[in-house]
């Protein structure tokens, strides 16, 4: 057995939640029309909707929100953020932005156009929602593991080069805005992308001189990812991973929620003086002045504490094996779960769970309904119906999985929370495996849809 990971905390603070009785907790998804983005807080017992925004913040961190600079123009939060994000990642512009969609927004103004393709690795969904709004294409390039929930291997979230090579032949090089690498790549299953992977894609990129950018939401997890299973890594701090990372690409959009445990922020960060400067009559417009875009002093000062906390290793080690304990102790049990386990989430794989359910009846929505019902605990789909429609055919697009996220806020749950966690999960599958018939929409809701439709059981 190995060594567990200390817990390189205890509680300072802490906020009640309460457990409603099944009945309550049928009648509430019932009214939510079984979408779990519908029910109020204060119905939901252990909330595992999502990572982002939800991380607990530390001491250091409330002590920064008091000493932010709230001045419009050249806040010295602002320069504080600058150069953290300058040492941490060696990138020179910061566009700091209200989060990482607004960074994506800000960015496909300027890159993305009517024809455009942006290859990469199973996008997010609001980074493919913000190129498709733009007129322009993700391309995915994922590599065939990294669609089997069941394949093993260390880094699921790469790239393959030759499907890349293909993507930019068949569109033409002139038409690809730029390649994107997500990490870790939270569609694909929380993935790590490893760094001999990001070297290969970011040699081809400057080879035949295309923009290459990081989705950094879970940069500092991705390089724990590589100093744990890329053997010439093993030995190197985090920061020098981090460091490394950050030389191969252009820039990057990030969503500060994640990996700076802040409630909310984001930036955009590019080595490329003439992009910043085209960027920021955007930033100005959809965003605010370029030394605060949509964040307060207090906001950048405290993400400036924050992007140094996220990149301990005793954090992490502890961070991603909380995540890993779960999905093995599910695993253990015989849960389908996405393997190897993600760095921030356990993703079941509803198909499995569900096996005589119809693929096209949202069987892992079904498995977010159940155990709430079961258990009060939220979690969220990442399939068929986040997938949402072919923006050219209008038909209904087929992912390659059909997932129920568990995803694990930064230092929020203690090892007990996530036993309880476990045991709900294990009675509901007891108890309903064998089912037949999932659910339908009642109402599709246009946009991304998984956030506002509504779904009844057939
Ligand atoms: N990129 C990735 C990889 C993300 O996971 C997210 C958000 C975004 C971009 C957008 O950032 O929310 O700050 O605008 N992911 C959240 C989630 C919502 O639950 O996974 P945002």
């Amino acid at each position: 057995m190995t060594q567990k990971a200390f817990v390189p905390y205890k509680i300072k603070s802490i906020e009640p939640i309460t457990l409603l009785s099944r009945e309550e907790r049928e009648k509430a998804i019932t009214k939510a029309g079984l979408n779990l983005f519908k029910l109020r807080s204060e119905q939901v017992y252990i909330d595992l909707l999502t990572d982002s925004g939800t991380g607990a913040m530390s001491a250091k961190q409330w002590s920064a929100v008091m000493i932010g600079d709230e001045s419009y123009a050249g806040s010295s939060s602002f320069f504080k953020l600058e150069s953290v994000i300058h040492d941490l990642m060696g990138l020179q512009y910061i566009v700091p932005v209200h989060q990482g969609r607004a960074a994506e927004h800000v960015l496909d103004h300027v890159l993305v156009s009517k024809g455009k393709i942006i290859p990469g690795n199973t996008h997010f969904d609001t980074t493919k929602a913000h190129i498709e709004f733009r007129g322009g294409r993700a391309v995915d390039c994922t590599i065939e593991e990294g669609r089997n929930p069941t394949a093993n291997h260390p880094f699921k979230g790469n790239i393959d080069l030759e499907l890349l090579k293909q993507a930019v032949e068949k569109y033409g090089r002139e038409n690809v805005a730029y390649v994107l690498l997500t990490i870790t790549c939270n569609s694909g299953g929380g993935q790590p992308v490893s760094m001999a992977n990001i070297k290969e894609v970011s040699k081809y990129c400057r080879k035949e001189n295309l923009r290459l950018f990081f989705d950094a939401a879970r940069f500092a997890e991705n390089a724990y990812f590589i100093q744990q299973r890329e053997e010439s890594f093993k030995n190197t701090p985090i920061k020098k991973i981090v460091k490394e990372m950050f030389s191969y690409v252009d820039g990057c959009t990030m969503s500060a929620k994640k990996d700076a445990i802040v409630p909310i922020g984001g930036f955009l960060a590019v080595r490329d003086e003439q992009l910043y400067e085209d960027l920021k009559p955007n930033e100005i417009l959809f965003e605010g002045f370029y030394t605060y875009g949509g964040m307060s002093g207090m906001d950048m000062e405290n993400m400036a504490q924050g992007l140094t906390e996220v990149t301990d290793e005793n954090y992490l080690a502890y961070r991603v094996g909380q995540v890993k304990d779960l999905g093995e102790n599910l695993d253990a049990c015989g849960i389908p779960v996405v393997k190897p386990i993600g760095g921030h989430a356990v993703f079941i794989d509803g198909r499995s769970f569900y096996p005589k359910v119809p693929e096209d009846q949202f069987p892992a929505q079904m498995v977010c309904v159940e155990l709430y019902k079961y258990g009060g605990v939220r979690t969220v789909e990442v399939g068929s119906s986040l997938a949402g429609r072919d923006p050219d055919t209008g038909k209904n697009l087929r992912p390659a999985m059909d997932l129920c996220r568990l995803a694990i806020p930064r230092r929020v749950y203690t090892g007990e929370h996530l036993d309880y966690v476990a045991d709900i999960i294990k009675e509901a599958h007891l108890e309903t495996c064998n089912r037949t018939k999932g659910l339908a929409f009642e109402k599709e809701s246009k946009g991304i849809r998984h956030f506002d439709s509504t779904f009844k059981y057939l």
